[in-house]
């Protein structure tokens, strides 16, 4: 079990006793090693990013290096939810997970990194849990590295795009300057389905709502996320990363106040569509 000390922050678990190494896991992931800690110590993504694996997240604890969280298991219809507690190590380049409630109750995984260039690392997972026999044995080996492969290709391809801007130095809340553009008649833009426009050396996109054009940013202030599917309801356009929702008309999010979508809207002159940006 970790330990805490005053600070906030914990030791890595240790394997319980009676666990097995049941499977171990290598990948070289297009991620900086920084790109990597922020991501793992991000707990707020894992119902979102990983919504074909976990249902729900409630933080129930969190220090400089680690944080406690209940998590619901897919499928949604079947209620199941684990504990877990990540800690990182960040001199030693590894983290564990462990399952401190709910079912698998005890398991650790236990993640080592390699840095083998700027924006690229090797890992190791290791999976230790209690094992019976080895019917059992099998089948978890088979069954971590499905969900671990599923799981570091969506944290691979967010690490990527956040590595990708901190490298392009781009401001998540920068005002760019205000800059318009004629799209053409309304019919035509309306039945041409989702539209990706640059505007300004910004990405817009335009879209039908009922009987309404609407268009919205396609960078999230939170964290970068990638709105170019994101799904729009309700006036609101969702971000797939955390699920932060920013109203269409004004850019503002209910969640994080102060957090705002660059301004996006549509205009009409006369028949034809202008998209105005900034
Ligand atoms: S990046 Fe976090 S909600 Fe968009
Ligand atoms: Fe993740």
């Amino acid at each position: 079990m970790s330990s805490q000390t005053e600070r906030g922050v914990r030791a890595l678990a240790e394997i319980p006793r009676g666990h097995e190494r049941v499977a171990v896991y290598h990948r070289t992931l297009n991620a900086s090693v920084d790109g990597i800690w922020a991501n793992v110590l991000d707990w707020e993504h894992i119902p979102w990013l990983h919504a074909t694996t976990f249902t729900s997240v409630e933080l129930l604890e969190r220090g400089a290096n680690y944080w406690r969280a209940r998590v619901g298991l897919a499928p949604r219809g079947l209620s199941r939810a684990v504990v877990l507690e990540l800690v990182v190590d960040r001199p030693g380049l590894r983290y564990t997970t462990q399952t401190l409630e709910g079912p698998g109750a005890g398991a650790l995984v236990l993640t080592k990194i390699q840095p083998r260039g700027p924006r690229t690392s090797d890992i190791v997972v290791e999976f230790h849990a209690l094992v019976r026999n080895q019917i059992q044995r099998v089948a978890m080996r088979r069954a971590y590295e499905r969900v671990y492969r599923v799981l570091w290709d969506e944290d691979e391809a967010m690490i990527e795009r956040t590595d990708a801007l901190a490298a392009a130095s781009v401001k998540l809340r920068a005002r760019s300057p205000r800059t318009r553009v004629k799209l053409g008649p309304r019919t035509s833009v309306a039945s041409a389905g989702p539209l990706i426009v640059e505007l300004g050396g910004r990405r817009v996109r335009v879209l039908r709502q009922g009987d309404e054009l609407v268009a919205h940013d396609l960078l999230c202030p939170h964290m970068g996320g990638p709105l170019d599917e994101a799904k729009v309801e309700y006036g609101r356009v969702v971000c797939p990363w955390h699920g932060y929702a920013f109203e269409l008309e004004s850019g503002r999010c209910q969640r994080a106040r102060g957090l705002c979508l660059h301004p996006t809207r549509i205009e009409l002159e006369g028949d034809d569509v202008v998209l105005i940006s900034g």
